[in-house]
């Protein structure tokens, strides 16, 4: 798939989650993607823990907040990105640590869409309850979770159709400037 289809079709799939196996090549696939990412000094301040299997992932829903239990409860792989702030750069007062981690995870994103994979991130979660389910130790931030799963549709463009054709993005000249701040 070309880099740009994958921005275009990627989109987040909560409600059409298949509970088939993804392969854990697939996985890692997507895993070696997310950390090419660029980091502040190169830091890479990113870590990830892949969570599979009926028990464990029980485990993680009852740590999410009650709109996010189901969807977890749904994927066979879940992916919870973390960051390590002390490892991360900060620039005055501008940490970087969640941006490396955030682009690390878009890596992610689109190298799962390549594959056909659904993903939906999602925030909605105790963070000491993850931390404590996956042992995480308190100098590390869970910043997101994905599930990785199959689309429950004949391929990633059908599941993805309905969400694309609702899709709602500010228009552009609101949010892109030219020459200063509120340029035209
Ligand atoms: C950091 C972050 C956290 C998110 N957390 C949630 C969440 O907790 N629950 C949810 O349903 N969606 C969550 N989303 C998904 C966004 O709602 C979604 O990306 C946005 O509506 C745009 O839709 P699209 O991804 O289909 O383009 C999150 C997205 C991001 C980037």
């Amino acid at each position: 798939m070309e880099t740009l289809d994958a921005i275009r079709l990627r989109c987040s799939l909560k409600t059409k989650l298949s509970e088939r196996e993804v392969p854990p090549d697939a996985v890692e696939a997507v895993l070696r993607a997310a950390c090419l990412a660029p980091s502040a000094r190169n830091s890479q301040p990113w870590r990830f823990v892949v969570v599979r299997g009926r028990e464990a992932i029980d485990a993680l829903a009852a740590a999410a907040l009650p709109e996010a239990s189901a969807v977890i409860r749904r994927a066979p792989v879940i992916v919870v990105a973390c960051a390590l702030p002390a490892v991360g750069v900060t620039v005055g007062d501008r940490p970087y640590f969640l941006y490396d981690v955030g682009s690390a995870v878009q890596n992610l994103l689109l190298a799962a869409t390549d594959r056909g994979l659904a993903t939906h991130l999602i925030a909605s979660f105790d963070e000491a309850a993850v931390k404590r389910v996956l042992r995480i130790p308190d100098d590390v931030r869970v910043v997101v979770l994905t599930p990785l799963a199959w689309p429950d549709a004949a391929s990633y463009q059908e599941a993805a159709a309905e969400r694309l054709s609702q899709r709602t993005r500010l228009p552009f000249e609101e949010v892109v400037f030219e020459g200063f701040w509120g340029g035209a």
